[in-house]
């Protein structure tokens, strides 16, 4: 049978590359995977610092189990241009950094010690997607990703594809294309037998066949009691092959759903329903470990997207993303526009084919994801090139007939090679375009931007981001202008039909390059910031879902006299999916406010506005008058579900520090995140509360980042790294104003 295993220990780390070196495993530090080149601060460094050549050597011992068998690695990702040596002879490179290889062990494997070293190289080698431009975010350099070690027979499963043909009919079919590998060339015969069961359920149904060539497929026909998968019910059901030749036995498992996902000139539609796409974009990157974060960081991801911000799509921009985040989103429901490497630059023809070749590696990679609903085959954001984008179409066309593509662009009447025109509509806040008095345009016309006026399938992925970033600890009135466009944005994609859906910009702030960026390398375009925690805007998104999964009410407002110009909190915004609010303002009668359908009449949860159609200036006081504790409570269905109070003299009280979770595992850098926050005495966050906070960890594990924090915007986050031993971790949180706070973490 097949062995995988883990291989991310014991590695040897070092600085630069020799070629000589190939041959002995050189001192350095010994690391675990995932593993970033260099640790890089907060902000304010200098992004070349990782931008060379770096090795990585592990010494690995010949077994039993290898004797007449397959052996290779499988990397997921490594930045950028690996080269793999086995016992000092070079066996495979691969120039991308987001799409995984497998390194063939077979032919130079001796009995007794083996070698591995691997050069990396963070250069921005010109002829590697996405570089030879500027490029809005960092690719960090390292062995990024998981690496696994594989064992298999000499003919073995390579992959499969699983078409789940036709899904909405009362019986269903499947039809899995399987590839064998046989990198040895023998001749064989077999029996390839498959199963398909629901996941944590029984078995559905089982085919085999005899195999004698590379390639095989297998039907499945009249599946009857099977569940769609779908946004609120994620049914997976997983595919299970057994290939048995005068080889040996081989065995590959793999995930699938049924649905059907289709981009209309009406809009986008699951399983057949019409279904508004209402997501963020997400770049893969974390604070000081750049890219190199695990299992439980990737998926958390997937889940604030889906139950804190109640997205239903989010855009893995501008490259394909980890598994375990993809993975995430088919166990929970949460759609995902996939793309390929790049940022506007187009390189020349051998940049062009390895781009070519990425298609190729994304959706052999990630076919059979159900939350993949589009493949984005453009590099984002360049100018069209009929060749090139004919070729990725024609390619992601060949390899997956099931889904569209797309190819996001920011031009405007671009060649329509995709069948879903993807645009990043920035107009809203752009004040230089003709005919946009005062920048409120809030979305182009569809025909003016695309030139075409045949109906088409349309989808806005980007909006916002560098037409107003916006920083977490900025002061309210800026909030609420950025709060402001993100809700008029997704009031006006909510309104017009022929519009799939849109994706912001975006999730969360990242470090970027010198040309980006508020000059200390993170841009600051985020609806989350880095360690994603929420600005006002998050709530924006959050509003949006159903109020019996998440209450949500949010006013955005610090609540104080003398915080924006001419001073008090009018107007006052509440995002909140309550039916409506009540608003008290010391001791004047409570403001019963409904949901203002009149600025935002699409939109799920319009935010309650209140202002002078309600309340007089002298009702909340002028300047000069006394300031007054203000209440404000939100009801559903006529009862009161949810009440803020906020005090007229905010003070210190709690310092608050959560983790997303207890429970770690060893021997798999698994992280947690931890964030704090400074409350006053009624739990709201204090916004200008900006003192240090000291971390110390005591046990297997480590805070990743510096120990010290000053807290910004009244928070600040952190994650967590367990070691390789079992035990307790205790972390503890010293301020000088609060209760020193502590938290125990488990590993096992
Ligand atoms: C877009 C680009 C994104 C990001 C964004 C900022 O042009 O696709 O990667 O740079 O602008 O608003």
């Amino acid at each position: 049978m097949r062995i995988t295993e883990n291989f991310n220990g014991n590695w040897v780390f070092r600085d630069g590359f020799e070629p000589v070196h190939v041959h002995a495993l050189q001192p350095g530090e010994t690391v675990r995977l995932p593993h970033s080149a260099v640790e890089l601060p907060y902000n304010y460094f200098d992004e070349t610092d990782y931008q060379k050549p770096f090795t990585y050597q592990k010494r690995f011992d010949w077994r039993p189990e290898f004797e007449g068998r397959e052996v290779s690695l499988v990397f997921d990702a490594a930045m950028a241009d690996s080269v793999v040596y086995l016992n000092g002879q070079e066996i495979i490179a691969h120039k991308d950094g987001y799409t995984p290889f497998e390194a063939r062990l077979t032919p130079h494997l001796t009995h007794g010690e083996n070698l591995i070293t691997v050069k990396i190289d963070g250069s921005e080698n010109p002829e590697i997607p996405p570089f030879g431009g500027q490029i809005d975010y960092l690719c960090y350099a390292g062995i990024y990703r998981d690496v696994w070690l594989k064992v298999a027979s000499p003919v073995s499963i390579a992959n499969v594809k699983i078409e789940t043909p036709d899904a909405l009919a009362e019986k269903k079919s499947v039809i899995a294309r399987v590839f064998l590998a046989n990198p040895q060339g023998q001749a064989f015969s077999g029996t390839l037998t498959a199963k398909i069961h629901r996941k944590g359920g029984g078995d559905v149904a089982a085919s085999s066949i005899k195999v004698d060539g590379n390639e095989v497929a297998l039907t499945f026909p009249d599946l009857t009691d099977i569940e769609l998968w779908d946004i609120d019910n994620p049914v997976l059901y997983a595919l299970s092959l057994k290939l048995e030749t005068e080889h040996g036995e081989d065995v590959l498992t793999q995930r699938f759903g049924f649905r059907t996902a289709l981009f209309t000139p009406e809009g986008f539609q699951l399983n057949g329903r019409p279904l508004k796409l209402r997501g963020l974009n997400r770049h893969q990157a974390f604070p000081h470990t750049g890219y190199a974060m695990g299992r439980r960081a990737q998926e958390k991801d997937a889940d604030i997207l889906k139950y804190e911000l109640a997205c239903n799509v989010v855009r893995t921009s501008h490259y394909p993303q980890s598994k375990w985040f993809i993975e995430r989103c088919d166990e929970i429901g949460l759609l995902v526009f996939e793309e390929i490497p790049g940022w506007q630059h187009i390189g020349g023809q051998a940049w062009q084919k390895e781009s070519i070749e990425n298609v190729r590696r994304m959706i052999e990679r990630d076919w059979n994801h159900p939350s993949i609903i589009i493949w984005g085959v453009r590099i984002n954001e360049s100018q069209d090139n009929h060749a090139f984008y004919t070729e990725t179409n024609r390619l992601a066309r060949e390899l997956d007939p099931t889904r569209q593509t797309g190819g996001v662009r920011f031009i405007t009447n671009s060649e329509l090679l995709e069948d879903v025109y993807t645009m990043n509509d920035f107009i809203l806040g752009n004040e230089e375009l003709p005919g946009n008095n005062r920048g409120r345009v809030v979305l182009r016309d569809r025909v003016e931007t695309t030139g075409i006026s045949r109906p088409i399938p349309y989808m806005i992925t980007e909006y916002n981001g560098h037409m107003y970033p916006t920083k977490r600890f900025d002061q309210e009135q800026r909030q609420a202008e950025h709060v402001t466009r993100h809700l008029l944005i997704l009031n006006a994609v909510a309104g017009d039909q022929d519009i799939s859906g849109s994706t912001g910009w975006c999730m969360f702030d990242y470090n970027t390059h010198k040309d980006f960026g508020a000059g200390d390398r993170i841009c600051y375009h985020g609806v989350l910031d880095m360690y994603r925690i929420p600005k006002l805007a998050a709530y924006a998104y959050a509003s949006q879902g159903d109020p019996r999964d998440n209450v949500v009410l949010q006013p955005v407002t610090f609540w104080a006299r003398g915080e924006r110009n001419i001073g008090g909190v009018l107007p006052l915004i509440v995002l909140t999916n309550c039916d409506y609010v009540e608003v008290k303002f010391g001791e004047w009668p409570a403001k019963r406010i409904y949901p203002d359908r009149e600025n935002y009449p699409h939109l799920p949860h319009p935010p309650v506005v209140l202002d002078l159609r309600s309340v007089t200036p002298e009702e909340f006081g002028t300047w000069g008058r006394v300031w007054r504790e203000g209440t404000i409570t939100g009801y559903v269905d006529g009862e009161p579900v949810k009440t803020l109070t906020l005090p007229a003299d905010p003070v210190p009280a709690t310092l608050e520090v959560i983790a997303d979770d207890l429970e770690l595992r060893a021997s798999e850098k698994d992280a947690v995140r931890v964030v704090v926050r400074a409350l006053d005495q009624c739990g709201n966050l204090l916004p200008y509360f900006e003192e240090p906070v000291i971390l110390s960890l005591a046990g297997p594990g480590r805070i990743i980042g510096p120990s010290e924090h000053t807290l910004k915007g009244g928070a600040t986050g952190f994650w967590i790294e367990a070691g390789d031993a079992k035990g307790k971790l205790e972390l503890t949180v010293k301020s000088r104003r609060f209760d020193t706070q502590s938290i125990t973490f488990t590993v096992s």
